[in-house]
């Protein structure tokens, strides 16, 4: 299976820290945010992986990540997304990497404390629709920042909302998703949001509402460290003490 790994976008809600860098070059712990990324999809098993990225600092991921030995990735290849046109257009950049393979795509502001090595191979057995990681948060309202999927009474997915008002589960939906290569198709007919961007709920709801999305509930800590200042910094705290990426 391939990897995806989306770096673009304006890290706005890191403002002032991304006025002079991408967000995804900060710190965690005694690295840049991205390489923790890098790190999480080649523990689980991905060794192929483009980096997707924007803006003005595209060339430092290349100084950073150079072919990807250091990781342990056997080819590394980076896209450029011209706009900050939302997380479905940026993976949309990656269909001719895919080529017609499974993938998994990881946003590189998330940060985990396991690896999802297993999600990746059960997909992997699969093959097709699609394959959610789901956290269980500890504060509810924490859920207001994310998407949040909808159940049934046998706990099948109905939906996932974005950023609720009313969440309706105590699941955030994390940046990690396994996709067959139908979702190519998915991005292309997809009309932008309110917020004029591509997003990649539409994409997973189209596959809820054809019967072909699946998910796993994580172990461990998950953090996104680009929702906010303070998040960042919890996610620092927590990766300095306990580390990321365990088997
Ligand atoms: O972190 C998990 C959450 O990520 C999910 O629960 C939400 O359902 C999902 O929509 C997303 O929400 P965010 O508001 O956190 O997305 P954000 O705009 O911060 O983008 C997350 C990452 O996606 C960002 O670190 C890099 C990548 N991205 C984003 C945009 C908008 C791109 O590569 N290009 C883009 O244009």
């Amino acid at each position: 299976m391939k990897g995806v790994l989306l770096a673009g976008g304006t890290g706005s809600r890191l403002y002032p820290l991304t006025r002079i860098t991408n967000k995804h070059l900060l710190p965690i712990g005694d690295r840049p945010m991205v390489s923790y990324g890098i790190e999480a999809l080649v523990t689980a098993g991905v060794t192929e992986i483009m980096v997707v990225t924007g803006g003005t600092h595209a060339g430092e991921f290349l100084r950073l990540l150079s072919n990807g030995d250091e990781f342990g990735v056997d080819r590394l290849l980076y896209a450029y997304q011209d706009r900050p046109g939302g997380i479905a257009q940026a993976l949309g950049l990656a269909e001719r990497f895919a080529a017609d393979e499974a993938i998994v795509v990881m946003l590189a502001d998330n940060i985990l404390e396991r690896t999802f090595r297993s999600s990746v191979d059960s997909f992997a057995d699969e093959g097709k629709g699609a394959r959610l990681l789901l956290a269980e948060a500890e504060d509810p309202e924490h859920l207001r920042h994310v998407g949040v999927p909808e159940l049934d009474g046998g706990g099948r997915l109905v939906r996932i909302v974005e950023k609720p008002d009313v969440p309706p589960s105590r699941y955030c939906v994390t940046g990690v998703y396994l996709y067959d290569p139908t979702v190519f198709e998915v991005i292309s007919t997809l009309k932008p949001s309110g917020r004029g961007e591509l997003e990649i709920t539409d994409v997973n709801n189209h596959y809820v509402e054809t019967g072909a999305a699946l998910y796993d509930v994580i172990e461990g800590f998950w953090g996104d460290a680009g929702e906010s200042i303070d998040a960042y910094y919890a996610v620092n705290d927590y990766v300095r003490r306990n580390g990321a990426n365990r088997l």
